[in-house]
C-alpha cells in the first residue's frame, strides 16, 4: 500500500487539511500545563533528517512525537552516508526498515518527493524550497483561531514570493480565502504556477504594491527577505525594502487584523519591532501552533485521526 505522505499542501483534498486543522484545534484545547500525553504513537518512530538549520520544526515535531507517546531520532545529512554519496532512494528504503514515518528538511523539492517514491513509509516535508507545509497548517490554525473560519477571509502577502508564499497559493485552492500577493516583479512567484492555482479554485491576486494587498486584509503575512538557499542578500534588501511591515501599512488592514511571520525574523527588515510585539502580531502562537499542527499531520499520515 502506497503510505501517505504530506509532502505539499496542493495534493492534499480538501477534506484531509480540513480534518488536520480540526484536529490541531482539538489537541491544542485538551492542553494546559503540563500538556497531557497520550499513547496513541506508542511503539512508533519518527526519523528527523535535517540538511538545514531548524528551531521551531525540530523542536515541535520532536516534543510532538513524544506527547503523542512515540519516539525521534534527528540526524543531518552530512551526518549520515548520505554525506558521502548514498543515495536518497537507498537511504529511503533503510529507513522505512527502521523507523514508522520520516520528516525532512532538504531544499531540492524534488529529491524530497524521490525519496517518498522509494519510501515504505509516511514522507512529511519539513521545508524544501518549493514549499512548507507544515508551517501553513499551523498559520491557518492560527488564522482561524484568532479570526474564525477561514472562508471569506483575505490573507494578504508581502516581500518575497518564496516557499512560504508559494504553500499558501497551494492553500488557497482548498480552503475558501482570497490571498493576495505583493512581490517586487524580479521574486514574484512563476505566473504558471498561479495559473495554476487559480484553475484548481483559488482566489488569488497577484501584484507589486503593498499597499494595496494589505488594504482591508485580515491577515497580513511576512517573511525573511533571503531564505534559506538565497545568497543575494544585499540584491534582496534593495527590491524588498519597500515592503517591509511596518505601522503604517498594518494601519491599512482591516481593524482587528492579524500579522504572521513563519520566523525566524530579522527585525527591522522585513518587520518592526513595533509590528512583531504590537498587539495585532500572533506570530508566539503561531510558533506554538507548529506543535499541535505537528501533532495532527502525525497522526494524519500514521491514520491516528482522532484517536
Ligand atoms: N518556521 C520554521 O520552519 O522555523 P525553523 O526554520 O526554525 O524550523
Amino acid at each position: 500500500m502506497t503510505p501517505k505522505h504530506f509532502l505539499d499542501l496542493a495534493s492534499q483534498t480538501p477534506a484531509d487539511l480540513r480534518a488536520i486543522l480540526d484536529e490541531a484545534h482539538r489537541l491544542k484545547a485538551g492542553g494546559g500545563r503540563p500538556r497531557p500525553r497520550s499513547a496513541v504513537l506508542a511503539g512508533c518512530t519518527l526519523a528527523m533528517l535535517f540538511e538545514r538549520p531548524s528551531t521551531r520544526t525540530r523542536f515541535s515535531f520532536d516534543v510532538a512525537m513524544k506527547e503523542l507517546g512515540g519516539d525521534t531520532i534527528v540526524a543531518s545529512g552530512a551526518e549520515m552516508q548520505l554525506g558521502r554519496g548514498e543515495t536518497l532512494a537507498d537511504t529511503a528504503q533503510v529507513l522505512s526498515r527502521y523507523v514508522d514515518v520520516v520528516m525532512i528538511r532538504m531544499l531540492d523539492h524534488d529529491g524530497l518527493v524521490g525519496f517518498a517514491e522509494h519510501a515504505a513509509v509516511p514522507v512529511i516535508n519539513g521545508l524544501t524550497r518549493r514549499c512548507h507545509p507544515c508551517q501553513i497548517i499551523a498559520d491557518l490554525m492560527t488564522v482561524e483561531e484568532r479570526l474564525g473560519p477561514l472562508a471569506g477571509r483575505t490573507i494578504a502577502w508581502v516581500g518575497d514570493g518564496n516557499n512560504v508564499a508559494a504553500t499558501f497559493l497551494d492553500a488557497a485552492r482548498h480552503l475558501g480565502f482570497s490571498l493576495r500577493i505583493a512581490t517586487p516583479s524580479a521574486l514574484a512567484l512563476p505566473a504558471d504556477a498561479v495559473a495554476e492555482a487559480r484553475a484548481a479554485g483559488a482566489d488569488v491576486s497577484v501584484g507589486e504594491d503593498a499597499h494595496q494587498a494589505v488594504a482591508g486584509a485580515d491577515v497580513v503575512v511576512a517573511d525573511a527577505w533571503a531564505s534559506m538557499g538565497d545568497e543575494d542578500e544585499d540584491r534582496r534588501r534593495t527590491l524588498l525594502a519597500p515592503f517591509q511591515v511596518n505601522d503604517a501599512l498594518m494601519a491599512r488592514a482591516a481593524p482587528g487584523a492579524i500579522f504572521l511571520h513563519c520566523l525566524p525574523a530579522h527585525r527591522n527588515e522585513e518587520v518592526t519591532d513595533s509590528v512583531m510585539d504590537g498587539p495585532q502580531s500572533a506570530v508566539f502562537d503561531e510558533a506554538e501552533n507548529r506543535l499541535h499542527a505537528q501533532k495532527a499531520i502525525l497522526k494524519h499520515v500514521l491514520g491516528k485521526l482522532g484517536e
